[in-house]
């Protein structure tokens, strides 16, 4: 066993709480040795979403085959990891246990700790990590500071004093920012996954040729609401249904949409998406005027106009703005490995009555 006080830890993380399997080898808190994740897209790409059946069996075939690479990778044995980290909560029930399993089992078998990780606090500690483009890794944040979840499943607000205090501040109230773009990108039929396609086709449009609605909600609340814009979206694609519900029937498809007006409706979605995102993060500020630094991730932190935006937005009030290196923002398991490197310090483990939670 290693002696924590004289070395980082080398941590072994597990991360399938969704359509991703992934696992990383990470040194330290930052230190990534190696990252692999086995998307499951084109499993899930005909159904326009995940499907929790599909995903869990393809967990189960995949997990071991991710582990030995990530282990071969990093150039590590299994006898030298110091503990295993895996994303417990939250999650796709059967997806979390596929993880959960794994870790519990690699944990017994080479009698090392096991430490189970929150997956949204996760993204949080994914902007920290050393990508290895750098000479050096990022230095540790100043705090307080604020935290910005945007994923397909999340899209929160947190404020925390240090790594492991995240109190959470707001949330959305119906739909996660990404899966209104995922949404929006059916409306506008450009494919799966739909926000990174979103996202490119939006760089060619107009965002001022349509007027969505950004939704502020009450004029103190930290929360945010995305169902709005998608329906605005769908109406001012389609024209107002006629009939309810499955026998709505629209007056205009979105078939008919030559690339300009397509990349226009996708740059305006943007736009407002994007602007609801930065108008709490200001109300935000304004509640916790000390707050020092501004971490963000989860998938659609990837997206060039959020990043433009906040980048424009910490200059502005002198934050020191932390986005997610681009392999990180997806899920990933380096982000699990590196935010249990905090727990290990601190002696704080879990043991093999560990579970998953989907909430
Ligand atoms: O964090 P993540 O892998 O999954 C969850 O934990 O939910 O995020 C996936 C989401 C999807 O909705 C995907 O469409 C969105 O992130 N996404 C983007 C971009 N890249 C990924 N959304 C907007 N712009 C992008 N460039
Ligand atoms: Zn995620």
């Amino acid at each position: 066993m290693s002696d924590q006080a004289s070395r980082e830890p080398t941590i072994l993380g597990i991360e399938s709480s969704c359509d991703e399997t992934a696992c990383a080898v990470v040194v330290g808190a930052t230190r990534v040795l190696s990252n692999v994740v086995a998307t499951q897209h084109d499993l899930h790409e005909r159904y326009a979403g995940v499907v929790p059946e599909i995903a869990s069996r393809a967990h189960l075939e995949r997990i071991m085959p991710v582990v030995r690479e990530a282990l071969d990778r990093a150039g590590v044995a299994a006898s030298e990891l110091d503990a295993i980290a895996v994303g417990h909560r939250p999650g796709l029930i059967g997806s979390l246990l596929v993880g959960v399993s794994s870790a519990k089992t690699l944990a017994w078998a080479l009698d090392r700790p096991l430490i189970g990780v929150n997956h949204i606090l996760a993204h949080l500690h994914a902007p920290l990590l050393d990508d290895g483009a750098g000479s050096r890794a990022p230095d540790p944040p100043a705090w307080p500071a604020l935290g910005l979840v945007v994923s397909g499943g999340h899209t929160s607000l947190y404020h925390a004093t240090d790594p492991l205090a995240w109190e959470s501040i707001g949330r959305t109230i119906d739909d996660a920012i990404g899966e209104a773009y995922d949404k929006a990108a059916t409306i506008l039929r450009v494919g799966y996954p739909g926000g990174p396609r979103l996202d490119a086709l939006a760089q060619r449009g107009d965002d001022r040729a349509h007027d969505l609605p950004v939704a502020g909600l009450d004029r103190e609340s930290l929360d945010f609401s995305f169902s709005g814009l998608k329906t605005a979206l769908l109406y001012t694609v389609c024209g107002q249904p006629r009939g309810r519900g499955a026998e709505a029937r629209f007056p205009r498809s979105a078939d008919d949409l030559d690339d300009t007006a397509r990349a226009d409706f996708a740059a305006s979605f943007q736009r407002a998406a994007v602007t609801a995102i930065t108008r709490k993060l200001l109300r935000g500020l304004e509640r916790y005027p000390d707050t020092r630094t501004l971490l963000v991730g989860g998938g659609v932190s990837a997206n060039s106009r959020l990043r433009s935006d906040l980048t424009a937005l910490a200059a502005k009030h002198d934050l020191d703005l932390r986005l997610s290196p681009l392999p990180y923002c997806l899920d990933n398991a380096a982000m699990i490995a590196g935010l249990a490197a905090h727990r290990y310090e601190l002696g704080d483990f879990d043991d093999l009555t560990l579970t998953a939670h989907p909430s």
